[in-house]
């Protein structure tokens, strides 16, 4: 039987290493949804899908794991893939991939091109990680899905696009990324956790298959069909086949003691059947695989092969309907269900909100995650910065594509659902910290030869970024003189309070065309001087502080900055008692007399009572959270003209600045938290909580999904599901990656962040974030390690910002509504102007890259470099429908004339990951959604109708196109 069944296998081998194929043909030549083995109405399909789940980093490193195991998993599988065409695999995350690639031979390139050519291995979601969806931002997740499909379509073509996303293992789903699948052209997403409940529900209801309607204003082009996994995305329990599993293998041999093919099979038709139970068709999707597995692929092909060649010979059936078991891929089960669907007239489950947070069972949620690790996750957001300047700068100088970029990788490992997510070892994180920080220093330079051309410079402008500043660390700003370059990557003019660390003196600030500027020198949030026993850096004592005005739309200030008397004047302005800082009766915070807030005033809006620290107890399960009383001291720090701030003290480990400045719609609340006391043995969580005099808000609050849209949340509540409120605390703690608000039928009360937090209001009329956690225990969830984050030889303290703004909610600051206005300051503090120092200031001490500014509704979120004369743009509309009655409309922005390097002379309009043209797009459409009216920007026939000439771009409201633009160069 066995010597039978290899020599089929090799005779298929010669069959199809016949055919000769051309890799780059055009995608119809791609075996596509034709690849898939048959499926019959009137069978149970079971769809096997080999598969192997490798993490870019968690307990090991994304190097370990490549070189111990990830490396022989993709080998293997290709060999074996080889030596049997109907078997299947799907090869997931291209960091890895690109690691593989680059060790092959000719002829291996070759076999791989001709397999996924057949759809024989299938390139599934793609990007360069299996992005986490709770703590990324929308900007990163674009970015990394196009850095991994350039690649896989540079070296494999179109045959390699992916059709699915497989996002198995991220703690809970977020609608903005169901969306931006959809907007890939995406024809399905799966994955495997979601509430107990939800998951309870939905196997009872038949509804783990659904379509996800993942946007309130993109209409079908935002739907996706979804599929929850059955059980997790192991191999059902007695049939893991790796070299790691100890599981039975399948004895085909009657005559030996082991023989167990009847039995198998049957125990596997069994299994099979009772999930069919719980899916509306006749299709089940079997996940064959786990973390990193695969590595001896052949072993688990044959047992799969065998029980495929089983079911033949035995015949099981399922309530009489026979079974048709089939290698598959999720992209087929997705094919499948979707004919099933249409020829049955099949309604499916249609979800409008997310999957947080996720709870595996009763008492265990997993929303501390969204807290977790707070320096990572500024860390991050820091780069993502750093990493749009040096693509625009890149694209506008002519620098090429370059999928090297240690940026563009370092940020793609990053959104990884164990990296941003901060659920990985410590030394994973220091791992992951090493990437960004060297990206971000290969960025500067890039960016400084960039820039220096752009100028004309016959040398370069050596620019350097100060990482450290935070901290007070910053060797170039101590000296007599220094000058830096403030370049603003919105396609608007911003204006920016620059705070650089200085040493204790005052200064003359000189800006463009020689003015001399306002400053102030102030404190810092606390003194960091701690970190010079590991750093040796020299700590410095001060913050200078000024306002760079009106930066031109992509483009940069310079300023020099001069040492004069040694004493800073405004440190002199301390006293002890405060009242009220501010600027008028228009905007101010008035404290109480132990140093507590009573009452802020912005937008011609006042809010009574408090904001203030307090302290989760996890071991204390369900208690609400303890408050962390009075600052021992509550000081006026500044009272000048640029800023005036008030700091509280709690304790050493508690500090937080109060700052209004002269002109900005916000308060800025500047924290700093830690080494968090565990003196008594227990860990903490701790949280800040803003209380405002709204009125009642009836648990009602929203928080922002990605960065885009925004979503509504309410207390002990969800849209799908019975909810039963074990966890009062943690099951309403929901991600918030740039805000979260609540308001009464007049006024809106919000909180900008400066990276992801989990949010939520626990209380009528409270807004609460979490800012950093200390735990003892580790949570049993496989890291094995708790979670007290240790740096500079102690107990981690994190830094942040929380900018809260408060106003009528349609009048807002009296231009625009209140949603207008924090969507204009989350994308300054999201893409805030960079600091660069430099040692000579260019000739023009000013100037912009651009010809013009964009209106304010409109984002040029991409410029990025993509080939010869072309370069990436995306084109954003940043608000709501509803949200402001000026700025929500439909937008036109002619972009020809745009730029001052060059001339567009065309842009071809792709998918949202830009490797897809949006003419060759056949994702699905659902009947069930409905199509857009042909008249919107939103449509296909209406975008596909432009002429590629054409550079008036229409955007309705959360609308995104991507175009690679055809471009001429002026100088060349
Ligand atoms: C500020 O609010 C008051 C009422 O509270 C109103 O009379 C006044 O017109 C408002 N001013 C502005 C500039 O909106
Ligand atoms: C830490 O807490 C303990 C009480 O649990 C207290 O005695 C000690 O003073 C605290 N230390 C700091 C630095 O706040
Ligand atoms: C684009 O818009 C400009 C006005 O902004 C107009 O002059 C031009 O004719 C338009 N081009 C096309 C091709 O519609
Ligand atoms: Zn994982």
């Amino acid at each position: 039987m066995k010597m039978k069944f290899v020599a089929v296998a090799a005779l298929f081998v010669v069959v199809v290493t016949g055919k000769p194929f051309d890799y780059n043909a055009d995608p119809d030549d791609c075996a596509g949804y034709n690849a898939c083995h048959p499926v019959y109405d009137d069978r149970l399909n079971v769809h096997l899908v080999p598969h192997s789940h490798d993490d870019v980093g968690w307990l090991s490193t994304k190097d370990q794991y490549y070189y111990q195991s990830v490396q022989y998993t993709i080998s293997t599988v290709v060999k074996s893939l080889l030596q049997n065409p109907d078997r299947r695999f799907i090869q997931v995350e291209t960091a890895y991939f690109y690691m593989w690639w680059a060790d092959q031979s000719q002829k291996t390139k070759a076999d791989v091109r001709q397999l996924i050519n057949e759809g024989r291995l299938e390139i599934t979601n793609g990007a360069w990680s299996m992005n986490d969806e709770a703590a990324v931002h929308y900007q990163s997740t674009i970015d990394q899905f196009t850095l991994g499909l350039r690649f896989v379509e540079d070296v494999l073509g179109k045959c390699a696009r992916p059709r699915v996303g497989w996002q198995i293992d991220p703690f809970g789903h977020s609608r903005e990324h169901a969306s931006l699948m959809a907007q890939m052209g995406m024809d399905g997403l799966f994955f495997a956790r979601l509430d107990y409940r939800d998951r309870r529900k939905r196997n009872s209801d038949k509804t783990a298959d659904l379509i996800w309607s993942a946007s309130e204003n993109l209409g079908n082009s935002s739907s996706i069909f979804t599929s929850v996994l059955y059980n997790h995305y192991s191999a059902p329990g007695g049939f893991c086949f790796d070299i790691r599993c100890g599981d039975s293998p399948i004895v085909t041999d009657p005559e030996s003691t082991e023989y167990n093919w009847d039995t198998r099979v049957k125990d596997f038709a069994n299994y099979a059947s009772s999930q069919s139970n719980n899916y509306p068709t006749n299709n089940v999707l079997i996940t064959m695989g786990d973390d990193f597995q695969w590595t001896s692929a052949e072993q688990y092909y044959t047992n799969i092969d065998r029980l495929i060649e089983g079911f033949k010979k035995f015949k099981p059936t399922i309530n009489s309907k026979e079974i048709n078991i089939i290698y598959s891929t999720p992209s087929c089960y997705a094919k499948a269900v979707r004919d099933a669907v249409e020829a049955q007239k099949i309604e499916l489950d249609v979800k409008t909100d997310d999957f947080f947070p996720y709870a595996d069972t009763t008492n265990t949620v997993w929303s501390g995650y969204f807290t977790s690790r707070p320096t990572s996750k500024r860390l991050e957001r820091l780069a993502n910065n750093l990493h749009q300047v040096s693509k625009q700068v890149g694209a506008i100088s002519g620098r090429q594509f370059d999928v090297k970029n240690k940026l563009s990788q370092a940020m793609g490992v990053m959104q990884h659902h164990d990296a941003i997510t901060g659920t990985e070892k410590a030394a994973v994180e220091k791992d992951y910290h090493r990437m960004l920080t060297a990206g971000m220093e290969t960025a500067t330079s890039d960016i400084s030869s960039g820039l220096s051309s752009l100028l004309g410079l016959e040398s370069d402008l050596d620019l350097k970024s100060c990482l450290l500043s935070n901290i007070s660390i910053c060797a170039e700003a101590d000296a007599d003189q220094f000058h830096v370059l403030v370049y603003n990557p919105l396609a608007r003019p911003v204006s920016h309070y620059v705070q650089i660390p200085v040493d204790d003196f005052t200064f003359q600030v000189t800006g463009p065309l020689g003015l001399v500027i306002d400053n102030q020198v102030t404190d810092p949030v606390r003194d960091f001087s701690f970190v010079s026993h590991a750093t040796r850096d020299r700590v410095l004592p001060k913050i200078l502080i000024f306002k760079a005005d009106n930066i031109p739309a992509f483009g940069y200030q310079a300023y020099t900055i001069d040492r004069q008397s040694t004493v800073s004047s405004s440190s002199k302005e301390k006293v002890m008692a405060v009242d009220e800082i501010g600027f008028g009766e228009d905007k101010n915070v008035k404290f109480d007399h132990v140093g507590l807030i009573r009452s802020i005033t912005i937008n011609n809006v006042t809010s009574a009572k408090t904001s203030g620290a307090y302290i989760f107890r996890p071991d204390t399960l369900n208690r609400d959270a303890i408050p962390l009383g009075e600052p021992e001291t509550t000081i006026l720090v500044n009272t000048g003209n640029v800023v005036r701030e008030v700091k509280q003290v709690w304790n050493d480990w508690v500090t937080q600045i109060i700052r209004i400045y002269k002109d900005e719609d916000y308060i800025e609340f500047d924290w700093a938290v830690g080494p968090v006391n565990i003196t008594d043995g227990f860990g903490k969580e701790i949280i800040t909580r803003y209380t405002t005099s709204l009125k009642e808000t009836d648990g009602v609050f929203y928080t922002d999904s990605n960065g885009r849209e925004m979503i509504y949340r309410k207390k002990d509540y969800r849209p799908t599901y019975t909810y039963t409120s074990e966890e009062p605390q943690a099951g309403n703690y929901y991600p918030v990656n740039s805000k979260i608000l609540i308001r009464d039928e007049q006024n809106e009360f919000a909180v900008l962040t400066d990276r992801s937090e989990g949010g939520s209001s626990l209380n009528s009329s409270e807004v609460e974030l979490m800012l950093i956690r200390a735990l003892l225990d580790d949570d049993k969830r496989g890291v094995g390690e708790n979670l007290n984050e240790i740096e500079y030889g102690a107990g981690l303290v994190a830094r942040g910002s929380h900018f809260v703004t408060l106003g009528d909610i349609a009048k807002g600051n009296g231009e625009v509504s209140m949603a207008a206005l924090e969507r204009d300051i989350a994308q300054r503090k999201l893409l805030q102007p960079w600091v660069f120092f430099t040692e000579t200031v260019p000739p023009q001490s000013e100037g912009s890259l651009l010809d013009h500014s964009l209106p304010s509704n409109v984002h040029l979120l991409t410029l990025e470099p993509w080939s010869d004369n072309a370069i990436l743009i995306r084109l954003e509309h940043v608000l709501e429908k509803e949200e402001d009655p000026n700025l929500s409309k439909e937008v036109t922005v002619d972009v020809s004339g745009l730029f001052k390097t060059f001339k567009i002379v065309s842009m071809k309009e792709y998918m949202l990951a830009a490797n897809t043209p949006l003419e060759e797009s056949k994702k699905f459409t659902w009947s069930q959604v409905g199509e857009e009216d042909a008249s919107s920007p939103l449509s296909k026939e209406n975008r596909l109708a432009r002429d590629e000439a054409d550079l008036n771009i229409t955007l309705a409201p959360m609308q995104i196109r991507t175009f690679v633009a055809t471009v001429e160069f002026a100088s060349k």
